[in-house]
């Protein structure tokens, strides 16, 4: 077992499951069991409109994305888990690693999913970015224009960022590997560490309030949690906003990173059919709308527009058009290289 798959084995064994036993279906009736590590607003109507067009019953067991992905391998050929769906590239990865998927083939998500943001295994059905965000006061948008900046000395004592062991922070350096190489990566990492304000610690919306406070001068974000405070029904969220500054990096060179929520089918399906046409459903128009709306994501299929307006205020940006399935390549890099530089 390489590092990065040990690290997620370890979190999976130390974390505790909650989940109650999945329903007996019925004879004949047809059904489709999903474990889910999103959770939103607007999945009801997401799973019962599968519903309504199919007739396929939707089971549904919800979970963090480890205890999901530890759950289907102990489960092993027993596992009722026909689809799973979670969050970033990272753990998709490490569960195609651990053999969670089967190959699809399907025209329609061929047609519908950009090359780029699928794999013969996984598909992404929403877009998030990692972005900079920065104190207007203690930090000029100027200094921190790229990834790449963030190991300026110029920073020193002024950054904040989750664990390297984040699968935010895994992608995010793997895209970097995959750009800028892996010896200059190690070098970035070592000057971000340098220039930390505290220990890693702690996760996207605790950073953008240590930001808007000014405990730390810049952080790395996900655009859904900017836009979750932007659109917030809280005022002091909204005003907190006006405090930091939002920069959109890379835009002369490869783009802001981009990062996905998707799904797979596993390779133990007994509904394999039902399965590949759930698939196809999340990269339906109806659904695409449903699942960007409900974490502040953009759709994986261009066509589809969703309104929102903290995403508006973000703004348009080029984005990195790196294919998923090659950052996944250099996971276990990243993971090595921030061991090494003590980005832990
Ligand atoms: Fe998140």
């Amino acid at each position: 077992m390489n590092t990065l798959t040990r690290r997620f084995a370890l979190a999976a064994l130390t974390a505790t499951l909650a989940i109650a036993a999945l329903p007996t279906a019925h004879a004949k009736e047809r059904v489709l069991n999903i474990y889910s590590a999103r959770h939103y607003q607007t999945d009801e109507a997401l799973y019962s409109n599968f519903t309504k067009q199919t007739g396929i019953k939707v089971n549904r067991l919800d979970g963090r994305a480890e205890e999901l992905l530890e759950r289907i391998r102990n489960e092993g050929a027993n596992s009722p888990a026909d689809v799973l769906i979670t969050v970033d590239a990272a753990n998709l990865s490490v569960a195609d690693a651990w053999g969670i998927f089967q190959p699809v083939q399907s025209k329609v998500l061929e047609s519908r999913i950009p090359a780029n943001l699928r794999t013969p295994t996984w598909f992404a059905f929403s877009t998030r970015a990692r972005v900079i965000i920065h104190n207007r006061k203690l930090v000029k948008a100027a200094d921190v224009a790229t990834y790449e900046s963030l190991s300026n000395p110029k920073l020193k004592g002024m950054i904040c960022v989750r664990s390297g062991m984040h699968p935010y922070n895994l992608s995010l350096v793997a895209s970097l590997v995959a750009h800028n190489g892996e010896a200059a990566t190690e070098q970035w990492a070592r000057g971000v560490v340098a220039n930390l304000a505290m220990p890693p610690r702690g996760g996207d919306t605790d950073h953008i309030k240590s930001v808007a406070s000014g405990e730390c001068g810049v952080a790395i974000a996900n655009t859904y949690y900017l836009a979750r405070m932007l659109n917030s029904e809280k005022v002091e969220e909204r005003n907190l906003m006006k405090r930091l500054g939002i920069v959109l990096p890379n835009q002369s060179s490869q783009g802001v990173h981009i990062n996905v929520s998707g799904a797979g089918v596993v390779k133990t399906s007994k509904n394999r059919e039902a399965a590949v046409q759930f698939l196809e459903y999340l990269a339906s128009d109806q659904a695409q709308r449903y699942f960007a709306e409900g974490n502040n994501e953009w759709p994986a299929v261009s066509s589809v527009k969703v309104e929102n307006e903290g995403l508006e205020d973000i703004g348009d940006f080029k984005a990195d058009s790196l294919p998923l399935e090659k950052l996944s390549q250099h996971l276990v890099a990243a993971q090595k290289l921030l061991d090494r530089a003590g980005w832990r």
